[in-house]
């Protein structure tokens, strides 16, 4: 059977720890990309990775480089490239920089592998996904940015550590942007089939999701000289697995939203259906009134980061 080819752009930290999670996984084939000015960075990695492969035990081959031509007729490319938050910094400070860097790299995707299914890491990831959407002129289902499984996952952890009962057993959903207006959706939130406020009263719950909401900062803040990566790489390869194996996860992404939820054109986290097409499907709920008044003031600041985006890149 053939193997995917998996490319990840950015051989920084989340992209080296994604290409560690879909190697370790068997999901395919890895390409790792940096610019060239970081020399042989992206080899080193890739080689230190296809060293650990006899050890653990997985046929993945991996393949640093700095040159697009390594990467054509990808299935899947995460697009990881840009700087990362450092303390004092918002996802938005990012804006400018990454605006421009995650424009080079989808001109690239869009010669070197037209018919990939794209997902974008990069901050503030809303607008960074629109981007993307823009230069690769791809139909909207085949970008996709990851944001809700990563903030569902650490929702989820800090449930469990709440509750003291195992991960394994706490289903919950994250809606709308990737940042301090994102929603929690308590009447989607449940352990072990049990509905989450039967379990717990509502104020510590507020804290909870209050903490979700804050838990990039939180990592900054701990680490000092960046943000988050194991979390958020384990939470691409998630995304990278349901396409290769076109597994049909329904998990929250950042999916293009024009008639759905009245978003009008946006990228916003919703629930989707992802497989081998990318986005298969996104699904709309029925919302309650809090709910729906919260997400519409997160589509409000997402529009409103695309704006100032198109601003800066547009001139
Ligand atoms: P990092 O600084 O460790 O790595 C970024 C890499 O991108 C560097 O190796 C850099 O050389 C490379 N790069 C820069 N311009 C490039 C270009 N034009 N082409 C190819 N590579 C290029 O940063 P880290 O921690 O890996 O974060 C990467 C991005 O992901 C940041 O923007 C960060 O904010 C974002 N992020 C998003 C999350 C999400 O949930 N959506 C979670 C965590 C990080
Ligand atoms: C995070 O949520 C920084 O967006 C990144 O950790």
């Amino acid at each position: 059977m053939r193997r995917a080819k998996i490319t990840i752009i950015g051989a920084g930290n989340v992209g080296a720890t994604c290409a560690h999670w879909c190697a370790a996984g068997e999901l395919g084939d890895v390409v790792l990309l940096d610019i060239p000015q970081t020399e042989d960075m992206p080899k080193g990695k890739a080689l230190d990775l296809m060293q650990a492969s006899p050890i653990m035990g997985f046929d993945s081959n991996l393949v640093g480089t700095a040159d697009y031509d390594d990467t054509r007729g990808s299935d899947v490319v995460v697009v990881t490239a840009g700087i990362a938050r450092k303390p004092g910094m918002s996802r938005d400070d990012l804006l400018s920089t990454n605006a421009k860097i995650v424009g080079s790299v989808s001109e690239q995707i869009k010669q070197s592998s037209p018919e990939a299914v794209v997902i974008v890491v990069s901050n503030p990831l809303d607008a960074m996904v629109q981007r993307a959407l823009q230069v690769t002129g791809f139909p909207p289902n085949r970008v996709i940015g990851q944001a809700g499984v990563l903030d569902t996952a650490r929702y989820r952890a800090f449930l469990a550590m709440e509750l003291g009962v195992s991960v394994e057993d706490i289903s919950a959903l994250l809606m709308g942007g990737h940042g301090d207006t994102m929603v929690p959706m308590p009447s989607c939130t449940s352990v072990g089939g049990i509905p989450i406020a039967q379990l717990l009263d509502s104020a510590r719950l507020d804290e909870i999701v209050e903490r979700t909401r804050k838990g990039g900062a939180e990592i900054v803040s701990l680490l000092k000289t960046g943000s988050a990566y194991y979390a958020p790489a384990a939470a691409t390869a998630q995304m990278v697995e349901a396409i290769v194996r076109d597994k049909k996860r329904l998990i929250p992404c950042a999916a293009y939203c024009d008639q759905e939820y009245g978003v009008g054109g946006y990228y916003v986290g919703v629930p989707v259906v992802l497989g081998s097409g990318g986005v298969e499907r996104i699904v709309e709920l029925q919302l309650t009134e809090r709910e729906t008044a919260d997400f519409q003031k997160s589509v409000q600041a997402v529009k409103e980061l695309v704006a100032s985006m198109e601003q800066l890149v547009n001139g």
